[in-house]
Parts: structure tokens; C-alpha cells; sequence
């Protein structure tokens, strides 16, 4: 009989003290701190330097390796496979993360059917049974019949689900999610911070030591990490993050952790009756309701990784009614929005200090870059003085508290694509690197100040709006 002894582990990112602490030392989270009961022998340690893979995995020279690239299993979801970097990597291990209801299951049901038509899938399910499993799948494959390589198990302990892959030794598997899945010989709670990076770590060694994939759905705490974050990002190979307003259609599918391709990399979806469906022109899609012409619209581009977005940027400004006037951003960050407000109170003298400002991005998406600050200021001001930004414009540029506008990152690429949307002005900070091939076309007006940007970018009553360049 193993010797047992009681520890105290904090449930947001692993500290292990001996009594109970109320706020965490290392993390700063109060009330954090779970009581968990171990064997005294430690599973890891015995796992790690006995059961290694140094014995049978001798040093090689670099050459003679063979490199993953070729044999990545292909995806039709293309939306998937370039956050992914293309492809399932073999052995890889990928978590996605998420609000509950955001679209996680679905998502790697619809994954799951798609393998399956090929090769041999085990989706293990500790959340919904099969039979629910099942009427969503049905939804999901519309009339197309069921692939009979998809196995479905509702299964938390993770010895059980060991057994089942070793059986049937099937080309991907799915966990959802790591914190129903428990390890028998571990005494604490399935979904304690323990429980998930034991599991978490196990199958890692499964991935890898029998070459399947493996997808793991990881739950969002109220604070917005996957429950444990610090240590399972460590673990995995590649943390995907499923985001989006729920009340809204578009998802957004955003890496923020890969060995195998680029980080923030966004891949672009919408929810609909069936399943979660690709969207392959997102910029397009989220200028589709666009009202031209209308006071308190702007257009930015930002930058998703390597992909830039043009989004609709709204702004409205309503006189406060008593007390203290509020700021609403909505897709932007509030501090942001109180900085731009400042700026644009203390260097081009607007009274906004009675007004209500509310900022809204289109579409649900978040917009945190800085090159969108030119955007989001346009609106306002335009939501002020009523009068619309002119027709055709993008507006990029990050804005400095002296009211001067900084040139973001990879201008080509957004000002290409403003240009393949039929935009025929980019309002931007001067200093654009000469000598640099702008697409041909698209008005480059340049700008040195905030002032300057905006009064190019509204359209002034009775004349044509000057040019500053
Ligand atoms: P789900 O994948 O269960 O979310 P998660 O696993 O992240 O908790 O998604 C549930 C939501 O998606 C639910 O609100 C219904 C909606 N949905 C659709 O709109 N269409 C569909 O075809 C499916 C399967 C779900
Ligand atoms: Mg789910």
C-alpha cells in the first residue's frame, strides 16, 4: 500500500505548497489553492526516466532525419489547415480552447467526419453521449451517410481510452475535453490541475510513441485561460484558441502556440444550422452590411497573422445624460478607446468629455492591433460632427499620445488587399518607405498627424476633401 500525503496545488498554474496559501505567490490568484491527496511515489518521475524514450531512440545526425513535412494528413478544411500550418502533423498534440457553446465539438466533429471518410477515427467523448454525438453528426453530414471509420466512445478514464487506441490504432484522435478525463491511479478530482496536466503529459506520450495526432478541448475559466493554461501550453504542441461573439455568426480560430507553422495565424469560420462553415474571403464577408455613407463608419485594416482583414470600425457619440460620460468599446480594447478618446479631446480640442462614445467593431471580431487607431478615432469624429468618412477609404495608422500617427508593420500586404476589396484610398501615416511597390491605383494620402488624417479622411461639406499628401 502506497503511502498517501496531502498537498495544496494552485488550480491556475501548478504551484504545489504544503499548507493552504489564499493567494497564490507565484501567479497572484487568490483562493486558488486545492487540496489534493498523492500516492508518494510520483507517477512523473518514474515515467520520465524509466519509461523514456532515450533506449530505444539513439542520437542521429540531422541529415538522416526524416523531416514530418510531407506526411501531414491533409484537410479539406482549409480554414483549419492554415492555422495548423496545412495539415494534421502526426504525433502532434493540439489543444483548443474556448468559450462553452462557441462552436469546440462541433468543430472537431465536423473534423472528425472529414478524416473519417479516409481513415480510422476515435472521437472520445466525457461531455455529451453517443447518441447526442450522433444526432449532431447527422445534422452535420446532412444526407451524406455516416463514415463507418468514425468510433465513438463516452469514456473519461484515460486507461480505458489507451486500451481503445492501442486496439484499434486509429489515424486521430479526439479527447473532449481534458478536464473530464481522469488518470485512475491519481487521487485528485478529474478537472484539478494535477488530473489535467498528468492526462495532458500522457497523452503526449501517446502521440508520440504511437504516431497519432491527437486533438484536445480544453475548457476557458472565467478569466479567459484554458483551465490550467501555463502548464498545458507547455505540454501540447499547438494551442488553438475558438473565439467569437456567441450571439454573433462568425468564429474566429486563432493560434497562439504552434511548433509547426505561424503563430497568430486566424482562420475565419461562421456558424450556421450545419455545422461551422469556412469563410474564404473574411474581409469581403465583414464588409458585406456595410451602410456607405453614413456618419460614424470607418474602415481598418488589420493585420491576422499573415493575413489582412478589413473591418468595419463604427463609432457613436450621444450627449451624456448625467454624471460621468461612459466609453463602450465593443471589439476594442477600453484603455485603447480612452487613449484615442484623450488624444483626440487634447490635440484636435473635440468636446467629448459629455459625450457617450460607443465603438463597435462589425462582425463580433476583436480588433487589439494599434495599426487600427486611425479607424476607430475616424468614427468617433465622425459620429460627432456627422459627417460620413469619405466613400472608398481605408484608414491604417497607430495613433501617439502627441497626436501623431505611427506607421504599422506590413503595409504592402494590407494595402493590397484594401485594393483587391475596390477601396481607392488608403489614408496613411507619412514616411511610408519609399521605393516600396504600392499597388497601383489605390491614393496613397499620407498623413503626419492625427489632425490631418482625419480632416483628409471626412468628407467636408460643399468641397472636395483635400489631399495632405
Ligand atoms: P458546441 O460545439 O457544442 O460548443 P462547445 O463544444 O464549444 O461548447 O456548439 C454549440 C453551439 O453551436 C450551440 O449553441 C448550437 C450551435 N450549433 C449551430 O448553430 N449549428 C450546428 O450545426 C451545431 C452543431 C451547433
Ligand atoms: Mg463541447
Amino acid at each position: 500500500m502506497a503511502k498517501t500525503r496531502t498537498r495544496y496545488v494552485c488550480q491556475n498554474c501548478g504551484r504545489v505548497a504544503a499548507s493552504f496559501l489564499g493567494r497564490c505567490p507565484q501567479c497572484g490568484q487568490y483562493d486558488s489553492y486545492r487540496k489534493e491527496v498523492v500516492a508518494e511515489e510520483k507517477p512523473a518521475k518514474s515515467r520520465s526516466a524509466v519509461r523514456g524514450l532515450a533506449a530505444s531512440n539513439p542520437p542521429q545526425p540531422i541529415g538522416r532525419i526524416d523531416s514530418a513535412s510531407q506526411d501531414r494528413l491533409p484537410l479539406a478544411m482549409g480554414e483549419l489547415a492554415r492555422v495548423l500550418g496545412g495539415g494534421i502533423v502526426p504525433g502532434s498534440v493540439v489543444l483548443i480552447g474556448g468559450d462553452p457553446g462557441i462552436g469546440k465539438s462541433t468543430l472537431l466533429l465536423q473534423v472528425a467526419l472529414e478524416v473519417a471518410a479516409q481513415r480510422r477515427v476515435l472521437y472520445v467523448s466525457g461531455e455529451e453521449s453517443e447518441r447526442q454525438i450522433k444526432m449532431r453528426a447527422e445534422r452535420l453530414q446532412a444526407d451524406a451517410p455516416l463514415p463507418a471509420d468514425l468510433l465513438l466512445a463516452t469514456e473519461t478514464n484515460l486507461a480505458v481510452i489507451f486500451n481503445h487506441v492501442r486496439e484499434l490504432a486509429p489515424a486521430l484522435l479526439i479527447v473532449d475535453s481534458i478536464q473530464t478525463v481522469y488518470l485512475p491511479e491519481m487521487e485528485s478530482s478529474a478537472g484539478s490541475i494535477s488530473q489535467v496536466r498528468e492526462c495532458a503529459a500522457q497523452l503526449r506520450e501517446l502521440a508520440k510513441s504511437h504516431g497519432v495526432p491527437v486533438f484536445i478541448i480544453g475548457h476557458v475559466t472565467k478569466e479567459g485561460n484554458i483551465a490550467g493554461p501555463r502548464v498545458l501550453e507547455h505540454i501540447v504542441d499547438t494551442v488553438l484558441y475558438l473565439e467569437g461573439d456567441r450571439f454573433q455568426s462568425y468564429r474566429l480560430l486563432r493560434s497562439v502556440k504552434n511548433r509547426f507553422g505561424a503563430t497568430s495565424e486566424v482562420g475565419v469560420f461562421e456558424m450556421h444550422e450545419r455545422g461551422l462553415r469556412e469563410v474564404k474571403n473574411p474581409s469581403e464577408a465583414f464588409l458585406a452590411e456595410r451602410m456607405v455613407n453614413a456618419p460614424g463608419s470607418a474602415i481598418a485594416v488589420t493585420m491576422e497573422g499573415t493575413r489582412p482583414l478589413l473591418v468595419e470600425v463604427q463609432g457613436l457619440t450621444s450627449p451624456a445624460s448625467y454624471g460621468n460620460a461612459r466609453r463602450t468599446p465593443n471589439g476594442v480594447d477600453y484603455n485603447r478607446l480612452l487613449m484615442i478618446t484623450a488624444v483626440l479631446t487634447r490635440r484636435l480640442y473635440l468636446k467629448l468629455g459629455e459625450q457617450d462614445i460607443f465603438v463597435n467593431v462589425v462582425g463580433g471580431l476583436r480588433v487589439d492591433e494599434p495599426a487600427a487607431d486611425l479607424a476607430v478615432a475616424a468614427a468617433i469624429v465622425s459620429s460627432l460632427q456627422d459627417v460620413p468618412v469619405r466613400a472608398d477609404t481605408v484608414l491604417i495608422g497607430e495613433i501617439g499620445l502627441a497626436g501623431e500617427l505611427r506607421l504599422p508593420g506590413q503595409m504592402a500586404a494590407r494595402l493590397r488587399e484594401a485594393q483587391k476589396l475596390g477601396f481607392r484610398t488608403a489614408i496613411v501615416p507619412r514616411r511610408l518607405r519609399r521605393g516600396e511597390r504600392w499597388p497601383a491605383g489605390l491614393e496613397i494620402v499620407e498623413a503626419r498627424s492625427l489632425k490631418q488624417a482625419v480632416d483628409a479622411a471626412l468628407v467636408s461639406p460643399g468641397r472636395k476633401a483635400k489631399k495632405v499628401a
